[in-house]
């Protein structure tokens, strides 16, 4: 049985305060737990320095607006926050996860009166898929459950309520022995996988598809441009699941998955490729790339990021 994350060593960030870990607790009647009015972050700190620290903390806000709530802090307070909490668990290395919930000040469908409550852990957590991911490949299975419309959901958030078919597919594709599974769109399309981007590679060309109707991460445009910089041509295109199986690679990204190879999709293989490996090496030595300012990271893309990444 694992660890439960409610029994931990530790602190957390909550509502402005740092408290004891085994404190930070809501009641069972919060709107957030009844009606899905939460979304959440997950970010990584490498050495000290969370990756993209700035734009994690604008989509976080970004989110709540798309589910219309407030959020209390301004994206330089979060930066700050997060930092925060990080040194108070002395930690450097960690997996960062800010979430922002309805209180019970309010239980109903309408939730005017609620206010919106935020609180950020930060544990140990080396690798997402384990290490035997790195050489072999994850297995991926193909749900029954598709990306939403996105005149149905708010696709292009971290917003709680969509996460429930993620769970459902990655448990169906667990019971038959895959690691993850893979969801289509409504159209039927490769869109991604239950946390994380998917990429095909053919011929050395790299196929991604369009995130018109799920999370364009903030890993997969690093990606992106991480391609551009080393000179491997890029499309952003539909991918139908015929095609999938014809790749020469096939990779994901996340913040939590980093670039990791896909091995198997259905009951098709896959080898861990040479441009898979090379944007893995790429992206992990610039996740490590000192920050300018601790206190104030700048993005660690070389570029003015803000006009790179898409967290509109
Ligand atoms: C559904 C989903 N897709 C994609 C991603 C990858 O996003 P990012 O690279 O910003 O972590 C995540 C993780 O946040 C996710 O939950």
């Amino acid at each position: 049985m694992a660890e439960d994350f409610s029994n931990r060593d530790g602190l957390i960030w909550m509502d402005g305060e740092i408290i004891p870990w085994r404190d930070a607790k809501v009641h069972v009647l919060t709107h957030g737990l009844h009606y899905a009015s939460s979304v959440f972050e997950g970010e990584r700190a490498y050495d000290g320095n969370i990756f993209l620290c700035h734009e994690h903390s604008e989509r976080f806000i970004r989110s709540a607006d798309l589910i219309d709530m407030r959020m209390p802090y301004s994206a330089k307070e979060l930066d700050e926050a997060k930092y925060e909490i990080l040194k108070a668990n002395d930690l450097t290395n960690a997996y960062i996860r800010p979430v922002a919930w309805r209180g019970s000040e309010q239980l109903g469908i309408s939730a005017q009166d609620t206010k919106t409550h935020v609180a950020i852990a930060c544990w140990d957590w080396p690798s997402y898929f384990g290490e035997e991911a790195r050489e072999k490949g994850i297995s991926i299975q193909t749900s029954k459950w598709r990306a939403p419309m996105p005149n149905t959901a708010t696709t292009n958030s971290k917003a709680a309520g969509l996460y429930a078919t993620h769970t459902m597919s990655k448990h169906a594709a667990e019971a038959n022995g895959y690691t993850d599974a893979l969801m289509l769109d409504y159209r039927g399309n490769v869109a991604e996988l239950t946390g994380a981007n998917l990429f095909m590679v053919k011929d050395r060309k790299i196929i991604t598809p369009d995130p018109d109707c799920f999370l364009n991460g903030l890993t997969r445009q690093t990606v992106i441009k991480l391609a551009e910089e080393h000179g491997i041509p890029l499309t952003v295109e539909t991918v139908t699941p015929e095609e999938l199986t014809q790749a020469d690679e096939v990779f994901c990204t996340g913040t939590a998955a980093e670039v990791t190879a896909i091995g198997k999709i259905d009951d098709t293989s896959f080898t861990v490729g040479p441009v898979t490996r090379q944007l893995r090496d790429a992206y992990e030595s610039l996740v490590r790339e000192p920050a300018k300012e601790q206190l104030n990271p700048q993005p660690i893309i070389s570029r003015n990021s803000s006009h790179f990444f898409d967290i509109t």
